[in-house]
């Protein structure tokens, strides 16, 4: 039996995750439990370099060649970093997992659901978040705080239509599986938000009440 408890944060570009994702460790931390933040693509050296290239806004790349970049990423991530502190009974925070996949790659991009569903279950050897939260918001409502922001990478130059498409696979996501997947309004303060999630974790029994 897997020890530990994988939560994935999930949404399109500028809804707060990495906020979000912090304040949740936080939570963690007061309760004295132990939780690993990490992200995707990245969380290894080798894994962050792959990011690095997978974000360049001065590379054009095919789907596919974007696919197994993002791929390829997940398997250095999950071996080195997911496994082992799950193994050792941590709570696992990662910003991003197999889910953005499915939308980006799969139904953003176009690469077969049934292609990318199984890619991504080899890449992580069958490993699944056991809850995911998506911060969910119009893309049009977040432009403001994303150009806040740094300078925009390679899939955020794709454009509100991009995103548009993006929010629209999460959604289809989340409606496909309600059980594992949590809707959360990114448009609410951030403290509204993190009363959300924290309900969602504490219902699941994983952080104290
Ligand atoms: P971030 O900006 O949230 O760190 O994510 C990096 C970008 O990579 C974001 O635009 C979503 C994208 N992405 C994919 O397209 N496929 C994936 O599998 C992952 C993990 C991220």
């Amino acid at each position: 039996m897997q020890q530990g408890y994988f939560i994935t944060l999930e949404g399109v570009d500028g809804g707060g995750k990495t906020t979000q994702l912090r304040r949740l460790a936080d939570a963690f931390a007061d309760c004295g439990v132990p939780a690993v933040c990490t992200r995707e693509p990245g969380g290894t050296a080798a894994a962050e370099r792959i990011r690095g290239v997978v974000l360049d806004k001065d590379f054009t790349m095919n789907a596919r060649t974007e696919l197994l970049l993002y791929l390829a990423a997940r398997a250095e991530h999950v071996d080195h970093v997911v496994r082992p502190a799950l193994a050792a009974g941590k709570v696992v925070l990662c910003d991003r997992f197999s889910d953005s996949t499915m939308v980006y790659q799969g139904f953003v991009r176009g690469i077969p659901p049934d292609q990318v569903a199984a890619l991504c279950e080899f890449a992580a050897q069958g490993l699944r978040p056991d809850l995911t939260i998506l911060l969910d918001a119009d893309p049009q409502d977040l432009l403001a705080r994303r150009t806040q922001r740094r300078v925009e990478d390679r899939l955020e130059r794709e454009g509100l239509a991009f995103q548009k498409q993006v929010r629209e696979g999460f959604l289809a996501l989340a409606r496909r599986e309600p059980q594992r997947i949590c809707v959360v309004d990114a448009l609410q303060t951030a403290d509204a938000v993190q009363a959300e999630i924290l309900t969602a974790v504490e219902k699941r029994g994983i952080l104290p009440r």
